[in-house]
């Protein structure tokens, strides 16, 4: 649903078709057809905003993406993703459960764990995999930094390959290295570029009374980056934003709490919408918003922004 395309549409129901509700969609077992026959690569992905790297680009409960996709992603322990590429990068945040991620080159793989609300950046063409080796099962949410992204090109799929060396993303035994932000094999100092710990990203209180923890943006601890910011944001009880516009679109996908997110027309009259935990919505650009909590308890808020650059939005209390 696009504003500019339908500027008689009512802005509450504008905003309510830019809305993804956790309970109004459904997890697809099918959306990667290269999983197809090999239970081992079994995950399901509930679309918000584009298709990610599914070919499932026709779902119309999915918002259109403009500079970025989301989803979710859930798998099972003993489960694992085959070792592939992109054109452009994608982003795992962690929303529970241990995921270990590997980036390999040349036949030699780095393993990183990454847990709650630690994120990796999976740089433009390299080949990375991932697996559950937890006792729980992983929920994370994923971006890739285009709105229409090009298949995956795999490296070490089992079609093709061994499953014990699918299962490593092609490291044969003695070749996975640990993650080590002060290793000297050229993919392990790549990797800590690319890799973010929630526990050890600077938390900045706004003057406007929440916080933001940058992961991908300019920001001290962020990767900085020509793709779309992302943020953590946590707005305590009380919190209330004055309205911002941006020259991008964002989203903001509740995690904890309650967020309500506002929009206000050009005549000044406003609409909103209360998001629980993995609800989402998608603002376009251009469209004056504000957040507010409106709950007893911290609301904790992933929000990814459509560029890498100035956009615009100035962070205020109302
Ligand atoms: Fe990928």
């Amino acid at each position: 649903m696009n504003i500019v395309s339908n500027p008689d549409m009512k802005l509450a129901d504008e905003l309510h078709a830019h809305v993804g509700r956790f309970t109004d969609k459904a997890f697809d077992w099918n959306a990667f057809p290269s999983n197809a026959g090999f239970d081992e690569l079994a995950r399901a992905q509930m679309r918000y905003i584009g298709a990610g790297g599914s070919p499932k680009v026709g779902d119309p409960s999915t918002l259109k993406a403009d500079n970025f996709t989301l989803s979710l992603i859930y798998k099972e322990p003993g489960r694992y993703a085959a070792c592939h590429s992109h054109e452009i990068e994608e982003s795992f945040l962690i929303i529970s459960g241990a995921l270990i991620v590997g980036w390999e080159r040349d036949g030699d793989v780095v393993e990183v764990n990454l847990g709650p609300k630690d994120m990796i950046l999976n740089a433009r063409e390299i080949g990375h995999g991932f697996r559950v080796d937890g006792v729980e099962p992983v929920m994370m949410s994923i971006s890739v930094d285009v709105g229409k992204p090009l298949p995956p090109v795999y490296h070490y799929h089992p079609k093709d390959h061994p499953p014990e060396l699918a299962r490593t993303f092609g490291a044969e035994p003695g070749r996975t290295l640990p993650f080590d932000a002060d290793g000297t094999h050229p993919i392990q100092k790549l990797m800590s570029e690319y890799v973010v710990r929630y526990s050890e990203l600077p938390t900045i209180w706004e003057d406007a009374g929440f916080t933001r923890k940058v992961y991908v943006g300019d920001a001290p601890g962020a990767i900085r980056h020509d793709s779309c910011r992302k943020e953590m944001w946590g707005l305590p009880v009380g919190t209330c934003l004055a309205p911002f516009t941006r020259t991008v679109e964002d989203a903001y996908l509740c995690l904890e709490g309650s967020v309500e997110v506002v929009w206000i027309d050009e005549d000044g009259s406003q609409v909103s919408v209360e998001l629980g935990p993995r609800d989402l919505v998608k603002t376009p650009a251009g469209r004056k918003h504000y957040l507010r909590n409106p709950g007893a308890g911290a609301a904790t808020v992933w929000t990814v922004i459509g560029t890498s650059g100035e956009d615009g939005a100035v962070y205020k209390k109302a």
